[in-house]
């Protein structure tokens, strides 16, 4: 029987991850901060092993307890899906929200990760779904939007550490992939008070769906909303343009 470790499961597309994968007849250790709500959903999954794991993922000592059950288990799959959204504009964001932030959508998934892999390479099988969000490709996009500059890069991070990390896992039988969501609804904005019951927003469900067959289409970077998967394409290929054709000449423009 596999095991998948799923963080964040106690609501929206984490909830969505463990009943879908319950249902695909995987053993589940299941995290969060809210053991009522993950108590609530180990009940309702009757079929397999449901551990219910109790960790704030923002702090050191819930990150380490979780990274050594990830080191421990024969975990098939990592799900790095928990986040906060702590929007705001950054010389106003409380200290503690830009630190929960980062610790939750960056530290833990590369501490989880770090502790994962070791042993899917010596098993030669295992999958690592990250949650991101389209707003990994939204840093040039116009002044005067919504302030969320550490969220934004923390998706973008994201994005470019998987697509890395899955090029580095290649042939090994383990893989990396990213899936990016745009607006789903789930209480990620009803938890800092932003109510978007008005716009349209894909179901968490979905999201899981396209996360999981993407897996299996080979894709690193999955878009759920996305109809032409042409347009991330275009994007990889810019960014490889730029990155292949920079040269260690201080560029023209630049010299007096
Ligand atoms: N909803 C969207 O529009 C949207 C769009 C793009 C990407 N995403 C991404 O999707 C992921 C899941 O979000 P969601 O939409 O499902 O929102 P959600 O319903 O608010 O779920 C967030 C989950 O993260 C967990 N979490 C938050 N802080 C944590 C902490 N310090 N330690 C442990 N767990 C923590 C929460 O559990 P506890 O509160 O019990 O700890 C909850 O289970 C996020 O990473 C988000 O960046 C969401």
């Amino acid at each position: 029987m596999s095991t998948a470790l799923v963080t964040g499961a106690s609501s929206g597309i984490g909830r969505a991850f463990a009943e879908r994968l319950a249902a695909d007849g995987h053993d589940l250790i299941v995290v969060g901060r809210r053991k009522d709500r993950l108590e609530e959903l180990a009940s309702t999954l009757t079929t397999v092993r449901v551990e219910v794991v109790v960790a704030d993922l923002a702090s050191d000592e819930g990150i380490g307890a979780v990274a050594a059950l990830a080191a421990d288990r024969p975990l098939s799959l990592l799900v790095n899906n928990a986040g906060v959204s702590h929007y705001g504009p950054m010389a106003e964001l409380p200290v503690a929200h830009a630190r929960e932030l980062v610790g939750v959508k960056v530290v833990a998934p590369t501490m989880l990760t770090r502790a994962a892999l070791p042993g899917m390479l010596a098993r030669g099988a295992g999958t690592i779904i990250t949650v991101a969000g389209m707003l990994a490709f939204g840093g040039p996009a116009p002044s005067g939007q919504l302030a969320r500059a550490i969220y934004t890069g923390t998706l973008a991070h994201l994005v470019a550490w998987t697509q890395t990390l899955h090029g580095e896992l290649a042939g090994t039988g383990v893989g990396a992939h990213v899936v990016c969501p745009g607006i789903v609804a789930t209480e990620f904005h009803s938890v800092q008070g932003m109510d978007l019951s008005a716009v349209p927003r894909m179901s968490a469900e979905d999201v899981v769906t396209a996360a999981l067959a993407g897996v299996a289409l080979g894709e690193v970077v999955t878009a759920p909303g996305l109809e032409d998967p042409s347009l991330l394409d275009a994007v990889f290929q810019a960014d490889l343009a730029a990155f292949g054709a920079q040269t260690p000449r201080l560029a023209s423009r630049y010299r007096s």
